[in-house]
């Protein structure tokens, strides 16, 4: 798989998509990948997929061989990225993000639609499915505004996420302090190698239907 190659590691997710119960305070669906209202953001949403998983790997090996392990953890991870400029025509990425269920930053807390799939992941790794790697997309009604359709990935640790993510006694003491102070509610700990961190969200809207042909 060409995202190993850089060393970040999605895991398989399964296929079929069936419908989930819509949390009350978000609307949304679960859409099949391969429908062709899907397939331009299922399309454009991996390759971005891809871009950010090389991102983050790149940028925390980057500052932990620059600024060093302390600094690293007030920088990480992502915080200044600018998003590409959208293209005409092109589904239009509006925000990416990061999340688990054992989050570190109360802010990268997953919604109703993300906790759907963490969920479904999470069942489908149970299950030990070994299906191929599926993107699952979802797409979200927002009042006064257009649908956001969001793809999602699985995400896991690599050894270089350990130093702040591993074991929490084996975590060297200067790491825990500053984890301590800045995230009292920590729960982003305790994980392995190769373990399931969570996932990786893009959402997009799509380019807006041509204008009708004017009437002869
Ligand atoms: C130098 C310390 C450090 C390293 C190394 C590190 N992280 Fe993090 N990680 C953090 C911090 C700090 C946050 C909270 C960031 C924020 O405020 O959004 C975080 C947050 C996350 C989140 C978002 C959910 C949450 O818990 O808030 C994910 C997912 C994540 N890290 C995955 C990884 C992965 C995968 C790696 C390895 C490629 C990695 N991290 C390496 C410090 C680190």
């Amino acid at each position: 798989m060409k995202a190993r190659v850089v060393g970040f590691l999605l895991l398989a997710l399964v296929g079929r998509l069936g419908a989930t119960e819509p949390a009350p305070e978000m609307k949304f669906a679960w859409v099949d990948p391969s429908s062709p209202a899907a397939v331009p953001v299922r399309q454009a949403g991996l390759r971005m997929i891809d871009i950010l998983g090389g991102n983050l790997v790149g940028e925390t090996e980057r500052l932990l061989a620059t600024v060093g392990l302390n600094e690293s953890v007030e920088l990480l991870h992502l915080q200044n990225l600018k998003l590409p400029r959208a293209i005409e025509g092109r589904p239009k990425l509006i925000g990416f993000k990061f999340t688990s269920y054992r989050i570190r930053n109360p802010r990268n807390a997953p919604d109703a639609a993300e906790l759907a799939a963490l969920d479904y992941i999470r069942d489908a790794l149970k299950r030990g499915s070994e299906e191929a790697s599926q993107p699952l997309v979802q797409k979200i009604e927002r009042a006064g505004a257009p649908d956001e359709w969001r793809v999602y990935r699985p995400l896991a640790t690599m050894t270089s996420c350990l130093y702040c993510h591993g074991a929490f006694d084996s975590l060297q003491p200067a790491v825990r302090a500053v984890l301590h102070r800045r995230f009292p509610e920590d729960q982003a700990v305790n994980y392995g190698a190769y373990d399931w961190r969570g996932i990786v969200r893009v959402s997009y809207e799509l380019p807006a239907p041509p204008p009708p042909a004017p009437a002869k």
